[in-house]
């Protein structure tokens, strides 16, 4: 097993850059498919989700081409196939944006009940509302997600939760759909946002993004573009909430600060030093943080994903925390690592109450899904001593050179695969 190796206690100080945004762009690729020109994206994180990802556009006669400097340029003219293969398909969630892109694009789509982190049971249900409501023969059965429509027509339609996912797909399959369709109760996170805006780049016409009502006037062809995606929300926070809990001083780069409100709230109650600037934002701690209550939302609420790296922060803290995770029902997995590692933590069903201990001490721990991976390298930043991190593959899902950016900053983090 590879592992990564931390020589922890180090306050975290310089400047880094964050990478394009995960979320987004597992989004934009599938979602390119729907113009018959190339498309080139540029600031597309090369993590393994996107490696997979091209390899779903190659499988279905796509050509996917990653030629450096966070470029990512497809031409799916060639496009024959409508389904994704299923070792593929599993490795990921997002592989279920393939479902409503190829619907869109001919008329059917067939993916493999989608993959991803097992923090809960993650229903499809709300996207099989959206496609049908569209006008689309939709299936859940045999272990695989399946579209199929002769013409995709506009409709209202009202999600029963501002899903991420089914406002995705929904997007995806409306916009190439006769009419208008409006999506009530939609989700309004950045990277929802961001896939609009690429949508609209290529020629697409949706209004509302990042509110919970969008509305999307179909149009009869997409053409391809050059678009840039946006920064990551989330290597942002993890990057934010690193250095308030090595009580060090680092500038995060090439970031948008509105989409960090939430957690920078957070932070600053807990004792942190935050000072925004137009695309960046510096985080400077001194001592150990004060306790606070956190609840996961959907945006602009404090993000699940960020739930896991700010619980190691509260390991810390001069007192009790609370963590409420209201999104997914099994998000907490990886708490019982963190108390290998000295943290002191009851769990009643989807609360976690964190008494703060002096210090984190260093140890072996096994990570359980992608920002687990963050939470537990943090942990090993923060223990003074040397930390391995097993499972490293999550990390590597959706963190872009996370050693590298981690030792720029002065940790000392390898990795190693024997110990
Ligand atoms: N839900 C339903 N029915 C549905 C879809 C969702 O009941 O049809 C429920 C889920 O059970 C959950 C809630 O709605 O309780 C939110 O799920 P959502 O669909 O918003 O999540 P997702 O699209 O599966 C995305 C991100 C996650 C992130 C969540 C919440 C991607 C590829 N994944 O998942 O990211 O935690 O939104 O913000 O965009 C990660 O990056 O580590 C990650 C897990």
């Amino acid at each position: 097993m590879q592992y990564i190796r931390i020589r922890g206690g180090k306050p975290l100080e310089g400047e880094i850059t964050i990478s394009g945004g995960k979320n987004a762009v597992v989004a934009i690729i599938p979602a390119a498919i729907l113009s018959q020109t190339p498309v080139m994206l540029e600031n597309v994180p090369y993590i393994e989700d996107v490696f997979v990802l091209r390899d779903i556009l190659v499988a279905l006669g796509a050509k996917a081409e990653m030629p450096g400097h966070g470029r990512f340029y497809i031409d799916s003219t060639c496009m024959h196939n409508s389904r994704v293969p299923d070792e593929l398909a599993v490795r990921m969630r997002a592989s279920y944006y393939f479902c409503s892109a190829l619907l869109a694009r001919f008329g059917e789509g067939i993916v493999p009940m989608p993959g991803g982190c097992a923090i809960g049971t993650r229903p499809v249900d709300q996207t099989l509302k959206g496609l049908s409501a569209l006008g689309a023969e939709v299936s859940s059965d045999f272990g695989q997600l399946h579209a199929k429509a002769s013409r995709l027509k506009g409709a209202e339609i009202f999600l029963d939760c501002p899903s991420v996912g089914a406002t995705i797909n929904t997007l995806i399959a409306a916009v190439l759909a006769e009419g208008q369709t409006t999506i009530v109760n939609a989700g309004r996170e950045p990277h929802i946002v961001d896939v609009a805006s690429f949508l609209n780049s290529m020629g697409a016409q949706i209004k509302g993004a990042g509110t919970d009502v969008i509305r999307v006037y179909g149009v009869k062809a997409l053409r391809g573009s050059s678009y840039t995606v946006i920064p990551d929300q989330i290597e942002t926070g993890t990057m934010m909430i690193a250095a308030a809990a090595t009580k060090g001083n680092v500038l995060v780069k090439d970031v948008i600060p509105t989409h960090m409100e939430a957690l920078t709230a957070k932070l600053v109650e807990a004792g942190c030093q935050v000072d925004e600037y137009t695309d960046a934002i510096r985080v400077r701690m001194q001592a150990r943080p004060k306790p606070v209550h956190v609840t996961t939302l959907p945006y602009p609420g404090f993000p699940t994903d960020l739930q896991q790296p700010m619980a190691a922060l509260l390991s810390v803290a001069t007192g009790t925390s609370i963590i409420t995770e209201t999104i997914f029902e099994s998000r907490f997995k990886y708490l019982a690592e963190l108390q290998r590692m000295g943290m002191r933590v009851n769990i009643l069903d989807r609360v976690a109450l964190i008494e703060g201990v002096p210090q984190l001490m260093p140890g072996r721990v096994l990570v359980t899904d992608l920002r687990a991976g963050a939470a537990l390298v943090l942990a090993g930043l923060m223990a003074e001593g040397e930390t391995l991190v097993g499972n490293t593959h999550y990390i590597d899902r959706g963190y872009e050179n996370m050693e590298q950016k981690f030792n720029a900053l002065g940790a000392d983090i390898a990795r190693i695969s024997e110990v």
